[in-house]
């Protein structure tokens, strides 16, 4: 079911302004990477926690894998470049943070009595034998973090866990039971511990995450099959004590959530973003992220797929994303080394290689058209049959960036990664890709631009 709200039909037209002053989209599913490390940003199982107008992403870094690293911050003031703040917990040489541990879905809230942020993660076993929560506090959102110690919360196995405060500064931990299903507990007034059971679903739902709005309470979650996403569902009442509705589906069905997994679910204006993770299983690392408005009438919640769309932080609203021109790698002018090459699943069968190496391969991109003078996005589709990433300096109009292209495994389907970047209007704008290390670029099989 997808259906128009009238408020649509204004929002329309307060966007047609906003597009010509910015079109930095969100792309689901793309390498994202961070402004000041050249690397995909390592934030999975996130949660979002906003402060004065710049929003902070907390989650895992899985570079090395399942087992603990590092619970990783990054910042951003429009949700779309985001830049590494600090690690906020590390792996030590023993104990709940230490090696071969499960350490997964941090989530972030502030206290304002006792004027601490309040971490809470799953903490586990390497073989999830363990089943509880790690509570952590800093002074800083981003700061190092003391990690107090781990519990069973009211003696139950705890695995995926969310947090949401509520309004009047309650509270409350969300925590899947294997047992006995999910659960809300109410958490003490300094959040550092757990007082008392406040609603139990017996089904099997985990990553859970609570959305307010307008008084009524969503609980959405994902059914139960490991790393493989599954159809997610939400739940509402008015009451977190309940009775919530029964479950019931918000993306296409048979689409697996657009093949993603709930991790966060970040309020904006009239809508909100529904925040997942698209979990690669066997190389963690490249991981994405999909985030995706929600469409919230009444309780009806709806999402719809989308290549690329513009969030507005500012004005609170989003919309949908520019139409792109494309311009294809191999009919790019490629030197110094660089060569057009095949691949069965590109565009015109074809892409641009060879790029960096000892010979500095470049492939440059001439008379790229844009109808604005305006900072956008624009998608690299690419392929990356490395296990790890590969990077390229990127110059657009002569303004260098380093950015980084998940591996696409051993086939030839491309994948992509972002730049965000500023382009003039007209068909001046120079789009140039090489290395400078030595190392080899990704394939390009085309860029695409967005029209306006
Ligand atoms: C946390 O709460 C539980 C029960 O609500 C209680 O048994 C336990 O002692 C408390 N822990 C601390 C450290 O206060």
């Amino acid at each position: 079911m997808h259906f128009i709200h009238l408020r649509q039909a204004s929002t329309l037209v307060l966007l047609t302004a906003a597009v010509a002053r910015a079109t930095l989209q969100i792309i689901p599913g793309a390498t994202w990477t961070a402004t000041n490390t050249g690397r995909h940003i390592q934030a999975h199982g996130a949660g979002i926690i906003e402060e004065s107008g710049t929003y902070y992403m907390i989650g895992e870094d899985k570079t090395e894998g399942s087992a603990f690293q590092n619970i990783n911050c990054y910042s951003s003031t429009n949700l779309v470049e985001w830049k590494f703040e600090n690690a906020l917990l590390s792996l030590t040489s023993s104990g709940d943070l230490g090696p071969s541990r499960v350490v997964e879905r941090p989530k972030v809230i502030y206290n304002d009595a006792t004027s601490t942020y309040v971490m809470y993660l799953h903490i586990d076993s390497s073989n999830y034998g363990e089943a509880k929560v790690g509570v952590a506090t800093s002074d800083t959102v981003c700061g190092d973090y003391d990690y107090i110690g781990s519990f069973r919360p009211l003696g139950f196995e705890s695995r995926d866990i969310g947090l949401f405060k509520d309004d009047d500064g309650s509270a409350y931990l969300l925590t899947e039971d294997r047992p006995n299903g999910l659960r809300i507990d109410a958490l003490s007034d300094d959040y550092l511990n757990v007082t008392e059971s406040v609603y139990l679903w017996d089904e099997s739902i985990e990553s859970p995450a609570i959305l307010k709005k307008d008084g009524r309470y969503f609980m959405f979650g994902s059914h139960l099959t490991g790393w493989s996403p599954n159809d997610n569902v939400y739940s509402y009442a008015e009451s977190l004590a309940g009775p919530w509705s029964s479950w019931a589906e918000f993306a296409d069905d048979g689409s697996n959530t657009y093949t993603s997994q709930t991790s966060f679910i970040l309020p904006l204006g009239d809508s909100a973003i529904y925040m997942g993770d698209r979990w690669f299983s066997t190389n963690l690392m490249r991981s994405t992220y999909i985030w995706l408005p929600l469409d919230i009438s009444g309780t009806d919640v709806w999402m719809t797929n989308r290549v690329n769309w513009v969030p507005d932080v500012n004005a609170e609203t989003w919309a949908a994303g520019p139409a792109e021109n494309w311009y294809e790698g191999e009919a790019a002018t490629l030197s110094n080394g660089a060569i057009s090459v095949a691949c069965s699943g590109c565009s015109g069968e074809a892409a641009a290689g060879y790029i960096g190496g000892s010979s500095g391969g470049t492939v440059s991109f001439s008379a790229v058209r844009s109808d604005a003078t305006t900072r956008t996005t624009i998608r690299l589709k690419h392929t990356n049959g490395n296990t790890g990433e590969r990077y390229a300096k990127i110059s657009v109009n002569g303004v260098e960036q380093d950015i980084a292209f998940l591996s696409t495994g051993t086939g030839q389907d491309p994948g992509s990664s972002v730049i965000h970047c500023n382009l003039n209007s007209g068909s001046a704008n120079t789009v140039v890709l090489t290395t400078d290390d030595g190392s080899y670029g990704p394939d390009i099989d085309r860029i695409m631009v967005p029209v306006k």
